[in-house]
């Protein structure tokens, strides 16, 4: 991470190592960069009336040595029309433009990097956040080609005076997401050798040794069979390494108030078991702890802002491998809930690890449950990349998540759970079926999971699609929905 800091004032020095300055299409000038086309003698005006800056947002221009000032590098990035989308898009190439040059140091200009939707607050945390986007780089495994780290380690961001408070508040949020998101991809991008449940667990253990307001307690397999968890325990014990159900409590408010639960989906490996998946993509599914890892980086950052309110978080941690232990296609098992499920194909196992943890987590009296899984890969074919799915028994909380991811650019979209979906996973013999046949594969997955969630406000969210991306050298975590899930669990602090 980059160290931030907010600094009020004009532009009355122009001795800078890197300085970024954001001109929207309409060409308007504030004081600070009207100061700036004073001592360079009009420089901005010139090379934009020449095509060689373009004010269109995406595009960045790099003057070294402006004429006039003490200035090495000028970075300066087209905003367009100011829209939301166009702010974060012209923010992503300035972080792309920026990890590439030698400064150690870079100033942001706020000054005309404003939108009307949004505050100096937001356009601060997007700032640091879109930085930290960009700078990130998974370097744990490499051995003896471990790449340069970004020069880039010092950010100032020059305000007015108005703006101060708002933009620090901003650089914090940014800050201390950042540190979350950057956890969230750490976990997420470790290959399954390395993550199991017990890292998981001993990451969480951590976790609350750093912070005092949380604590981490971990159910290992025989606490999980003495509470019943009969659909968890089919999953995990096909596998060497044991499940985890790991517990983290965020404490920031009286123990009277309720608290927000996050629940994610934390299957270290999908080989698919004995249902078992063909082989040429099967690595991906090192990414099946996805949901559980934006738990993770969603705590980290809550432990950051401190707010006064409850929230507990829970991985539920197994691996899903084929073994002489492993379920089979047509075994019946029961859950905490009571309920007996008829697992048809082992590969349909996330839902299996969630109900167990959505039975247990009635224990905290919830405000409200947010399960996070990267739970079928017909939610990809549904919403492809863009968009996160949301399922709902309560369409204000639906509507409350799908305004955090909107707030943040970090979108979901909401899919219906009728009860005509509910019949494709009735089963014969126990109380239902783990899969509901090809037809709305996203929908039936969410209805089973409604169906241990019936005592709270409760959401599930697909984030098969947008949690990482598999392309290449591009590959990786996203740490999606960790931004909309923390602006959520703001948002619902009394
Ligand atoms: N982890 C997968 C879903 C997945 C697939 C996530 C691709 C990300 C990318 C899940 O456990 C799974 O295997 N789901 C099955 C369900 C089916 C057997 C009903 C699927 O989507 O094919
Ligand atoms: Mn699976
Ligand atoms: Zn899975």
């Amino acid at each position: 991470m980059r160290s931030y800091s907010v600094k009020r004032g004009e532009l009355s020095d122009t001795s800078f190592p890197c300085l970024v300055v954001g001109i929207a299409e309409d060409e308007s000038f504030g004081p600070a960069i009207k100061a700036l086309e004073k001592a360079s003698k009009g420089a901005l005006k010139r090379l934009i009336k020449r095509g060689d800056i373009s004010t269109k947002a995406g595009t960045t221009t790099l003057l070294t040595d402006l004429a006039g000032t003490k200035i090495e590098r000028l970075l300066v990035i087209g905003l367009g029309a100011k829209s939301v989308d166009q702010i974060v898009l012209s923010f992503q190439s300035a972080a792309a433009q920026l990890k590439k040059l030698p400064s150690k140091t870079a100033t942001l200009l706020m000054e005309g990097i404003d939108c009307a939707d949004r505050d100096a607050s937001w356009v601060a945390s997007k700032w640091v956040e879109c930085l930290e986007d960009a700078a990130y780089q998974y370097v744990e495994m490499k051995g003896t080609s471990k790449p340069k780290a970004v020069s880039l380690s010092k950010v100032q961001i020059l305000t007015n005076s108005e703006n101060a408070t708002a933009v620090r508040a901003g650089v914090k949020l940014g800050v201390s997401l950042s540190k979350g998101k950057n956890a969230t991809r750490d976990l997420s991008n470790a290959p399954s050798n390395l993550c199991t449940p017990t890292y998981l667990a001993e990451q969480a253990k951590k976790l609350a040794k750093t912070y005092p307001k949380l604590s981490t307690t971990v159910l290992d397999e025989k606490q999980m069979a003495r509470l019943g968890m009969g659909a968890f325990l089919s999953v995990s014990k096909g596998s060497d390494e044991p499940g985890k159900m790991i517990v983290m409590q965020y404490k920031g408010a009286a123990a009277s108030q309720k608290p927000h639960v996050i629940v994610g989906k934390g299957i270290t490996f999908d080989t698919g078991g004995i249902s078992l998946k063909p082989g040429a993509s099967m690595w991906e599914m090192i990414y099946d702890m996805c949901g559980a890892a934006s738990v993770f980086g969603t705590m980290l950052t809550l432990c950051e802002m401190a707010p006064r309110m409850n929230v507990v978080g829970v991985m539920a941690a197994a691996e899903n491998m084929p073994s002489g232990g492993a379920s089979k296609p047509g075994d019946i098992v029961k859950t905490m809930s009571g309920q007996t499920v008829e697992i048809l194909n082992t590969d349909a196992e996330g839902r299996l690890v969630l109900c167990d943890a959505l039975t247990y987590v009635e224990r905290f009296n919830p405000a409200s449950v947010v399960d996070i899984a990267t739970l079928t890969g017909a939610c990809i074919i549904a919403l492809g990349s863009h968009a996160s799915a949301v399922f709902s028994n309560d369409d204000a909380l639906a509507q409350s998540l799908i305004e955090a991811g909107e707030r943040t650019r970090d979108r979901a979209w909401q899919l219906p759970i009728w009860d005509d979906y509910q019949k494709q996973i009735n089963s014969a013999f126990a109380d239902m079926q783990n899969i509901g046949g090809r037809e709305a594969g996203s929908i039936t997955a969410a209805c089973f999971l409604a169906r241990f969630a019936k005592k709270y406000r409760w959401a599930h969210m697909d984030i098969a699609g947008t949690s990482f991306k598999w392309a290449g050298l591009n590959k990786g975590a996203t740490a999606r929905p960790v931004a909309l899930l923390t602006d959520y669990l703001l948002s619902q602090k009394s």
